[in-house]
């Protein structure tokens, strides 16, 4: 399906982007990553280093796509994985969060649209666009009603993608992504999402820390499962749809989350905590995805249970954990410059 052929992926040395990155060089594409690194995100180059001399690494902004125009021309499929996942940062940088969600979105679309009109283009979207949710299973009809600027920018960039491709101009998909775990999720970015903060301290063989009363649902989904979505999205002929849930195979409490990662972790405990303040006012409650538009229009199914794919996740830390966690620095902390370089630069235009 993809061999010989060349695909680009932005955020390709973070989490999610890696594990893409790393399948597609696997089955026979080229692949340039597009990736500098961003403070407060999760890229990390050792991520790739098993495809290192396979893959070609643009340590660019996406933003700044002008400069990559070569690798956009070349490619015949763009995976858009660039982007910030800390709901907790959008909050505390809404700017940093604008430009790197949004802004930064805009002018890669721009360019793309100009050097390779009509190519597809799948972006990582979020189930936080849809805020809290009125109804269980969430499908793809629901209301959009994003409780943080993160939600609100990813949505604003999707819909980029939408409206380009009503216009011809690209062959863009959204996928709306459910909690994400796995190997390569950053465990030393700080205020990332609740999986990747229970693998961090299981790794440190630390108990676990759950908000409220851990009755809240989620449908957490393994990253070997979100990629074969992007790869099944990247490859799908005739879009019937262009917005597809990506949802877990269970839906569970966060206490039998923790119960479980717990029990493979061996020895550690869960305790309850009030929510601190940053993170009651931007809790969902419980959520769940309906998948089934997914499932129907490109044959995609979860295959990993959360029991499976936790102990593998374990198991990679176990052995990894030295390129992944600082023991300099064991309790990151939600600070980050302010990342105003493009709107700055647009406000310069615009004078
Ligand atoms: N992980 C999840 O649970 C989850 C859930 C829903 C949606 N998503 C989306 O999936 C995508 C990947 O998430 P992830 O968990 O791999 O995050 P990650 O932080 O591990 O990786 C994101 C990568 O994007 C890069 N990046 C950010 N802004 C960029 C820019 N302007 N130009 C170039 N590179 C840039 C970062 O350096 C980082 O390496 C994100 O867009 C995220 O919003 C993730």
């Amino acid at each position: 399906m993809y061999t010989g052929k060349r695909a680009l992926v932005t955020g390709g040395l973070g989490f999610v982007g890696s594990n893409l990155a790393i399948r597609l060089a696997r089955l026979g594409a080229g692949v340039t990553i597009v990736d500098p690194c961003i403070k407060g995100c999760g890229g990390n180059p050792y991520n790739v280093r098993p495809v290192r001399d396979r893959v070609s690494i643009v340590s660019l902004d996406i933003a700044d796509a002008e400069q990559f125009a070569g690798a956009i021309a070349e490619s015949d499929v763009i995976f858009n994985l660039a982007g910030e996942v800390s709901h907790v940062h959008s909050m505390q940088y809404p700017e940093r969060d604008l430009q790197l969600n949004t802004v930064s979105h805009l002018r890669f679309l721009e360019t793309v649209k100009r050097i390779k009109p009509g190519i597809r283009v799948i972006y990582a979207s979020t189930r936080q666009v849809y805020g809290a949710p009125d109804y269980l299973p969430v499908d793809e009809s629901h209301p959009v009603h994003p409780v943080d600027f993160n939600g609100i920018h990813k949505y604003a960039a999707a819909m980029y993608h939408l409206m380009l491709s009503e216009r011809g101009e690209i062959d863009g998909i959204a996928l709306r992504l459910t909690n994400v775990y796995g190997p390569r999720v950053a465990l030393s970015a700080p205020c990332q999402g609740f999986l990747s903060h229970f693998v961090r301290r299981l790794t440190l063989g630390q108990g676990l820390e759950i908000y409220g009363d851990g009755e809240q649902l989620r449908d957490p989904v393994y990253v070997d499962d979100v990629v074969e979505a992007f790869l099944l999205a990247g490859s799908l002929r005739e879009p019937q749809s262009r917005v597809f849930n990506v949802g877990g195979p269970e839906v569970l409490s966060l206490n039998r989350i923790a119960g479980i990662a717990c029990r493979l972790a061996a020895g550690v405990e869960v305790c309850h905590r009030p929510f601190p303040e940053s993170q009651r006012t931007i809790d969902i409650g419980s959520y769940a995805s309906d998948s089934s538009r997914i499932r129907r229009e490109l044959g995609w199914q979860p295959k990993v249970r959360f029991e499976e794919g936790m102990a593998r996740t374990l198991e990679y830390y176990r052995a990894e954990w030295p390129h992944y966690l600082d023991p300099d620095d064991l309790e990151p902390r939600c600070q980050l410059p302010e990342h105003r370089g493009v709107v700055r630069r647009l406000r310069y235009a615009a004078v």
